[in-house]
């Protein structure tokens, strides 16, 4: 067994995180929190995590759930494939394996949304099956310990990586070294200021010999994302704001947002081009910038108050939507935030 895995297990007995919520083997939360964590920090996931459980408790709750319900659980984690894809892995755990989560990572690969690291991460958590993880913290942790050059998401230097993590599985305690792996790259190994004088393997870690522990991992390279902007209509009536679905497919699938305005018009050209409605008095809100991964976008809310709610503003994705409603509806977190702010005279 490596020196490596074995310091880290006992370190982990002493050191690491015992109380997180999803440290259970059941594989449904184990899953639905690996899932959560995937692009997110363990501090925002936890009242996400708690308040999908109580809606959803167990794989046959998720797939009887309706997806718009799972959406708006999910609603401000972002990266939505993955609530999708939940839903459907829960629709095929019930369909297919008879609402038993497959027991082996290769099985558990199957399903919509799990990689190899989480299928890996989920059989050796529950299954105790012998199988290396490699997500973002143990990529970074193998890089600095191993002075593995060249960007992590290269498929090359992934490959590598695989490879070495294998290598390096210790023979028993399988499910505490995952967690070993994770902990210490959440709280020792850290992307700045890693406190590597607290760090078990210390002694090892080729970057700390060479001093390059701030080099390594190999930063993405650079590429700059193209920027985009789309002014967005917040109609208001009677303390209500009319948001519309948005189609399955594409960005923020079938979650709610605003009506978004084309490029060349104005707000009340696209109010009346839209819903039929004129004489409307448009207020420009402050813009409000997003982050995705391939590209930057400038929000520009328009704002036009209502008196009487127009009967022609009507379609089956079309919704009339009070403050208190919010919670309870899926919105992207930019969106929930320019919705917000209208609710609240002083920001608007
Ligand atoms: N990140 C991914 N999986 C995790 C886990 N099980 N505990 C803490 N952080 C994580």
């Amino acid at each position: 067994m490596s020196e490596f895995a074995k310091k880290l297990i006992a370190w982990q007995r002493r050191n690491g995180r015992h109380d997180l919520p999803w440290q259970t083997q059941d594989p449904y939360c184990v899953w639905l929190s690996e899932i959560m964590l995937q692009q997110t920090q363990v501090d925002t996931v936890i009242p996400y995590y708690q308040r999908f459980l109580a809606r959803c408790p167990d794989v046959a709750s998720l797939a009887a759930a309706p997806l718009d319900d799972v959406l708006a659980l999910w609603s401000g984690l972002g990266y939505y494939a993955r609530a999708r894809n939940l839903h459907s892995a829960a629709r095929s755990v019930m369909e297919k394996h008879g609402g038993q989560f497959p027991r082996t990572a290769a099985g558990l690969a199957e399903l919509p949304g799990i990689g190899r690291s989480t299928a890996a991460a989920v059989a050796s958590f529950c299954f105790g099956e012998r199988v290396a993880i490699l997500d973002g913290n143990v990529k970074r942790v193998l890089c600095r310990h191993f002075a593995i050059e060249g960007y992590p998401g290269e498929r090359a230097v992934e490959q590598k990586l695989w490879a070495l993590a294998e290598s390096l599985l210790p023979a028993k305690d399988i499910s505490i070294y995952p967690q070993a792996q994770m902990d210490l790259g959440a709280m020792i190994c850290t992307r700045s200021k890693p406190r590597c004088l607290h760090c078990p393997v210390n002694a090892t870690c080729q970057a700390r010999a060479e001093g390059r522990e701030n080099e390594l991992p190999t930063a993405r390279p650079r590429k700059t994302v193209p920027e985009r902007s789309c002014g967005v209509l917040l109609l208001r009536c009677q303390g209500t704001i009319l948001l519309e679905q948005r189609p399955a497919a594409g960005i923020w699938g079938g979650l709610y947002s605003l009506p978004e305005m084309l490029e060349e018009e104005s707000a009340a050209e696209c109010a009346l081009r839209r819903f039929g409605l004129s004489k409307l008095k448009f207020v420009a809100g402050e813009d409000l910038h997003h982050s995705f991964t391939h590209f930057g976008l400038t929000l520009t809310p328009w704002q036009a108050e209502l008196r009487k709610l127009p009967l022609q503003v009507n379609a089956p994705n079309l919704r009339w939507v009070a403050q208190q409603e919010l919670e309870g509806i899926g919105l992207p977190a930019p969106i929930r935030k320019l919705v917000e702010r209208s609710f609240e005279p002083e920001k608007a």
